[in-house]
């Protein structure tokens, strides 16, 4: 219980206001109790002290109604993963928030102020190997947990996930630069993405098949086969930074359902927003242990958590990191999703406002700071002014400027980062592409730049760039466009558009992408459509149905029969 005070001096005692105070206060669900501490010698004049007790938990639907002012990151409910002496978050463990024995921490930069903003345990190999024996424990008595029990947390956790969609959001915008808004979507997208899994979970994984031998040549009916999923183990999870809690939540959620522990390795740039998160999984209450989040460098702790022989399988999101994880990692089931060029098909009779919305928003929202965003444009040479123009139109509305303002473009995740977008855009100068905007950077923000005229011998028209810089290329045919999206090293996503749906299936299909969208930019959501990638974009498919059936195998029972049984036979 905690109690709030506020004074109120009247000038005359009312009954009538008092009523008025209490109902109010009901109506928000507040307990109020008014004293009086002061008169003067008539009644006339009162202090009158009103105060509330308030209860600092979760409702048995999980929201939290903690008030408005304590609703930042760190503190209120997440006080207890900070350790406020130092001003290191902790990670978590065995069902408890704790300080690494190293004694050593990792910075955060803030993207924006170029300064440190949080700092993180930098966990030791100890540490890690202490993780992986709890969670190996924890998954055994999870696996014997019933469905719809595991339903009932994850929906328990979604909520108060969204019910913190601010304070969260805050450490997004900080550590990330996210706009605002589109930090806060992400909370919510993120609380969505949960429940539909625990929905999903309950129908798919309530479903086995029975098989019979006598359709096979040779056999009777003799062997009944019972086949059903059943969980793999310790999943470890590995999100980006550029959707830590979302991307980190759609390997959470599905590992959860089938039976799995998670151990979550969140990216440095993102990793408090990791912490808070998890920190809602525990509020839920779920079983110590079952949920841990280890934090640190990679070169520490990277290869020794994705070669530990305690991990069961691997859900990683990021870059080229993933190529040589998938090389070291044995003999358990990877999800990989590893980043992409993601073309644009403009055909000549394309609906050109349509495509260029698309490819500004496709292109350009976070900065271009997604894997699926459209990294290169290539438009057939007769609708190339027109829709650079159009294009063009939409890029100068674009507001640049801190995530905190929630503009459209904010700066890129690291000064490394910046570096890398500026070295393509050197190199494409140099080349001789036509810059449609002037090249200007503040610190890491890169104002939008769109490259017209881009050829294939330029960096740009191959390597993705993660920032608002969007080369395009003139086609003289839809061939041309095809074989230069098929030529890529990257096979993630796709489009194209034009207002023809025979000639938009063939292009489709010959596209070799996970997955081509017709008239729209590429996305991964709606979260439960199936999300891949092929080539060096990754292995494994995604989506919530494919992730739940990667994260579990099949186990048969067969019942052999002493004669051959037929149904009503
Ligand atoms: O950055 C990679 C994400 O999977 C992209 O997700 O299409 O929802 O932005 P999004």
């Amino acid at each position: 219980m905690s109690a709030r005070y506020f004074c109120s001096e009247l000038s005359s005692f009312n009954f009538k206001q008092y009523w008025r105070l209490y109902l109010l206060s009901r109506l928000v669900q507040l307990h109020v109790y008014l004293y009086i501490i002061y008169m003067d010698n008539s009644l006339s004049r009162m202090m009158i002290i009103c105060g509330h007790h308030q209860k600092v938990g979760y409702q048995e639907n999980g929201e939290a109604f903690l008030p408005r002012g304590k609703r930042m990151a760190g503190t209120g409910s997440f006080s207890e993963i900070l350790d406020g002496e130092n001003n290191v978050y902790k990670y978590y463990s065995e069902g408890e928030w704790r300080k690494s024995v190293s004694g050593k921490s990792v910075a955060i930069v803030n993207p924006t102020t170029r300064k440190t903003q949080y700092k993180v345990q930098a966990c030791s190999q100890a540490e890690v190997n202490k993780v992986m024996e709890a969670a190996k424990i924890a998954q055994k008595a999870w696996a014997k947990t019933p469905l719809w029990k595991r339903a009932e947390l994850l929906h328990k956790a979604a909520a108060i996930l969204k019910e913190h969609k601010h304070p969260i959001a805050e450490c997004l915008v900080k550590e990330i630069a996210k706009p605002a808004k589109d930090s806060v979507t992400e909370v919510v997208r993120s609380g969505d993405l949960i429940s539909y899994c625990a929905e999903e979970g309950v129908r798919i994984l309530g479903q086995g098949t029975f098989l019979v031998s006598d359709s096979f040549p040779g056999n009777e009916r003799t062997k009944y086969c019972l086949a059903s999923k059943v969980p793999l183990g310790v999943v470890l999870a590995i999100p980006p930074f550029n959707y830590p809690v979302n991307l980190a939540v759609s390997k959470i959620a599905p590992a959860l359902i089938a039976g799995n522990s998670i151990v979550l390795k969140p990216p440095t740039q993102g990793a408090v927003s990791c912490l808070h998160m998890v920190h809602c999984f525990h509020l839920a209450g779920f079983p110590k242990s079952l949920i841990n989040c280890v934090t640190g460098k990679g070169s520490e702790i990277g290869d020794f958590l994705t070669m530990h022989p305690g991990v069961n399988c691997i859900s990683f999101t990021g870059g080229d990191t993933g190529i040589s994880i998938s090389k070291k990692a044995g003999m358990i089931p990877l999800q990989m999703e590893l980043g992409g060029k993601d073309a644009c098909i403009v055909l000549e009779d394309a609906d050109l406002d349509l495509a260029a919305a698309n490819i500004v928003k496709g292109g350009l929202s976070y900065s271009g700071q997604r894997c699926t965003a459209v990294k290169i444009v290539l438009v057939v040479e007769s609708v190339a002014d027109a829709l650079m123009e159009k294009v063009n139109a939409k890029v100068a509305k674009l507001t640049v400027g801190p995530p905190e303002e929630d503009c459209d473009i904010t700066p890129v995740v690291s000064e490394s980062s910046a570096n890398f977008i500026e070295g393509l855009v050197m190199d494409a100068k140099e080349k001789g592409a036509t810059f449609c905007q002037t090249y200007k950077r503040e610190g890491n923000l890169i104002w939008p730049l769109l490259l017209d005229n881009v050829r294939a011998d330029m960096r740009i028209a191959w390597e993705e760039p993660f920032g608002p810089v969007l080369p395009v290329i003139r086609i003289g045919s839809v061939e041309e466009g095809i074989n230069h999206c098929n030529a890529s090293n990257f096979g993630l996503q796709g489009c194209v558009f034009t207002k023809d749906i025979n000639k938009a299936m063939i292009i489709s299909d010959a596209m070799e992408t996970g997955t081509v969208q017709i008239n729209s930019a590429p996305a991964r959501g709606p979260d439960h459509f199936p999300f891949q990638g092929l080539k060096d974009s990754g292995i494994g498919s995604q989506g919530i149905t494919n992730s739940i059936n990667m994260m579990v195998k099949v186990k048969s029972t067969v019942i052999n029969l002493p004669t051959a049984s037929y149904t009503m036979g």
